[in-house]
């Protein structure tokens, strides 16, 4: 009785930590993501789940080229930490973990200024103009180039979709958010 007992309570968990499981496949399911907050209407949605010493985030986003997500900027664009899914049509998705030293960019590859590439798993996928980008990180990579996301602590973000895969153009829609990386759930 005890281990039927045990078998159940076993397969109760293990169901419901599959019914939230992130996985980086490219896909937004529907209980996959904690949080989900719209940075623009129609244009762009951030969703997030904080998982130990990690953070999962979806961009799902309208647009023709990159999107991008660049957190706790200084003056416009300066000092931030940017994040890049160019993802092609049939889903093959490049990422650049970025960090921009200027107030209108640019914004080179953390690689191409002495750090390291952070993002642990990327996927994405395009229908279109629909644009769906996941990744994980460590909240704090220890990278100079990366923000440190403090969970449930208040952060701006800024946010940007591009006209095409090309990492350096400029964007054609851009905007900025305040957003709290809320842990629980
Ligand atoms: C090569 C890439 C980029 C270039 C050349 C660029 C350049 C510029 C310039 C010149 C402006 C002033 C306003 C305008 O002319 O539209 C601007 C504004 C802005 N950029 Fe960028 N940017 C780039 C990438 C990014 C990225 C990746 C983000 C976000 C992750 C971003 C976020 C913003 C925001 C929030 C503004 C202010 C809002 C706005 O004016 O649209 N930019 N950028």
């Amino acid at each position: 009785m005890k281990t039927r007992c045990l078998a159940i309570l076993v397969f109760a968990a293990s169901a419901s930590l599959a019914a939230w499981a992130v996985d980086i496949d490219g896909r937004i399911g529907p209980a996959e993501y904690a949080f989900s907050q719209v940075l623009a209407k129609d244009t762009f949605t951030l969703h997030w789940r904080i998982e130990g010493d990690r953070i999962h985030l979806a961009m799902e986003a309208l647009s023709k080229g990159w999107v991008s997500l660049g957190f706790d900027p200084g003056a416009v664009m300066a000092r931030s930490d940017m994040l890049f899914g160019l993802v092609a049509e049939g889903g093959k998705t490049e990422a650049v973990d970025a960090w921009c030293t200027g107030t209108f960019g640019p914004h080179p590859a953390d690689v191409d200024q002495g750090g390291r590439g952070d993002l642990l798993a990327w996927a994405g996928s395009r229908s279109g103009d629909r644009v769906v980008f996941e990744c994980t990180r460590l909240l704090d990579t220890k990278d100079k180039f990366d923000k440190v996301i403090v969970p449930g602590a208040e952060m701006k973000l800024i946010w940007a979709t591009g006209r095409d895969l090309v990492f350096t153009s400029k964007h054609a829609k851009a905007g900025a958010a305040k957003l709290r990386f809320e842990a629980a759930k």
